[in-house]
């Protein structure tokens, strides 16, 4: 007979390199706080319940306490032999407090049990991921802050358009954040509905309280249908969806600190604590964070590729493939953690060259569509305002001259509509400030940006506090 907990139908224990293959201890162990605290609920409920007694319920409360200790003291020994962490937990419950560990798994399956966990240890995951995206969103405020006046050009098709805001550009990405940080609110709340009672696949035939187990986990709902309870990964999936958006964000970021850092771009120094260096070319100091940052997302994409491929074809409800849901949701939580935390230091490090970005966008012709505009404002209709700037443009590129180095009398050979203020209505400093309409790159509009941006973040810390606090 087997040693398994499982074994009783079997006459042979399970081959060497099965056993290894099947298990999952080696990453699901990262759950046993939450299996050790839906384990509790679970006892509490069955004794509430009259199916154990108040004795037994004690006993198994007072062993899973000291069976947490010990994990938490690295003295307990996980067994490949148990497969996972479920097992792991019960087992030893049982050999440290007898019969009444035996009575633990009454009315309930490794399969709602499993969905238990992982639906928490989600819900916690996403709330430490929303306070490090309002981390990284404070340093990108902070930072827009300390650079509000900063001129830079704004790029299409990576060729200088018209001239922007530093600021406006860093509070870009924080404006994609918010996105972020509302797709992980919803996340939770798939996450927040609890699982446990389903059993295997078609709930059980004892008289079980699952709304109490809710309460004492704090969940805000329960699954209404256990077929669905024991099958549904979407909350995965969803996981693994906003936190690839989230990283392609960062990875957009990526490429423009990369490029921002080139010889070529010279727009910012980023600071030597965040750089690294070249073992052969000595003169080198490398933006890996970015480039890292940049290539992890690949990873965490694939994660969601990998989910969204192993449940597409599952038949309900528990199929052994769903033990697949966790290490691509592990690895994407800590690349996610991970990059969240560097890129607000690395933000917060960055210094910005504002003489190289200013001077980037005189020497170029990003002030063409304020000639236009210039022209609109005198009456003119704005398509033959566009081709009498085109025009300028063409002459200047011609004798190797900006906008602003031509005479009015070279701009009233173009039309009769120029005056002598034209020479103030081009200089970047005007373009931007004249770029007032709402959302717009103005001093004004950016300066409105940053005020709400900090009203976002207040809301958002609150969120936080209150989803952290409900967990406990
Ligand atoms: N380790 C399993 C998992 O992660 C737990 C559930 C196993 N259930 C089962 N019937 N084999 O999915």
């Amino acid at each position: 007979m087997s040693e398994k907990l499982w074994g009783g139908r079997f006459s042979k224990s399970t081959d060497e390199m099965i056993n290894e293959f099947q298990a999952s201890i080696a990453f699901d162990k990262r759950m046993y706080h939450e299996d050790i605290a839906g384990s509790i609920a679970h006892a509490t409920m069955l004794a509430k319940c009259g199916i154990i007694s108040g004795e037994d319920r004690d006993a198994i409360i007072g062993g899973l306490k000291d069976i947490l200790g010990q994990i938490e003291a690295g003295t307990f020994e996980f067994s490949v032999d148990l497969e996972d962490i479920h097992m792991n937990i019960e087992k030893r419950l049982t050999d440290a407090i007898g019969e009444a560990g035996g009575r633990l798994h009454t009315a309930r399956s490794r399969n709602d049990q499993v969905a238990l966990d992982t639906h928490m240890y989600v819900r916690r995951q996403v709330t430490e991921v929303e306070g490090l995206i309002i981390e990284l969103q404070k340093a990108l405020v902070e930072t827009a802050e300390k650079y509000r006046e900063t001129i830079m050009p704004g790029y299409t098709h990576l060729q200088r358009a018209q001239p922007i805001l530093f600021a406006h550009h860093l509070l870009a990405y924080f404006a994609m954040l918010v996105r972020d940080f509302a797709r992980f609110q919803g996340v939770y709340e798939r996450a927040d509905i609890m699982p446990l009672g389903a059993g295997a696949l078609a709930g059980t035939t004892f008289p079980i309280d699952r709304e109490f187990v809710a309460q004492q986990l704090n969940f805000e709902s329960i699954y209404h249908n256990s077929l669905d309870a024991v099958s549904d990964r979407d909350y995965i999936m969803e996981f693994l969806s906003a936190a690839s958006i989230l990283m392609v964000h960062l990875s957009r970021l990526s490429e423009e600190t990369i490029l921002w850092c080139s010889r070529e771009f010279s727009f910012v120094e980023l600071d030597d604590a965040h750089c690294t260096g070249s073992s052969m070319m000595p003169q080198k100091k490398n933006p890996d964070v970015s480039e890292l940052v940049r290539g992890k997302t690949g990873r965490v994409i694939g994660h969601l590729m990998a989910m969204l491929t192993a449940v597409k074809g599952l038949p309900l409800a528990y199929n052994k493939d769903l033990q697949e849901d966790k290490e691509g949701i592990f690895d994407a939580i800590d690349t996610v953690k991970f990059s969240l935390a560097v890129y607000a230091r690395l933000i917060r490090g960055m210094k910005v060259r504002e003489e190289v970005t200013r001077k980037a966008v005189a020497e170029d012709f990003s002030n063409a569509t304020d000639l236009a505009d210039y022209l609109v404002k005198k009456g003119m209709p704005f398509r033959q305002a566009h081709a009498v700037s085109g025009k300028a443009v063409h002459d200047c590129i011609e004798k190797g001259i900006w906008l602003e180095d031509m005479s009015l009398e070279d701009f009233r050979k173009l039309s009769s509509l120029f005056g002598d203020d034209i020479k103030e209505a081009i200089r970047p400093e005007t373009c931007v400030r004249n770029r007032n309409s709402l959302g717009g790159t103005s001093y004004e509009q950016v300066r409105l940006q940053l005020a709400s941006a900090k009203q976002l973040l207040e809301a958002e810390e609150k969120y936080c506090t209150e989803a952290a606090v409900r967990q406990l």
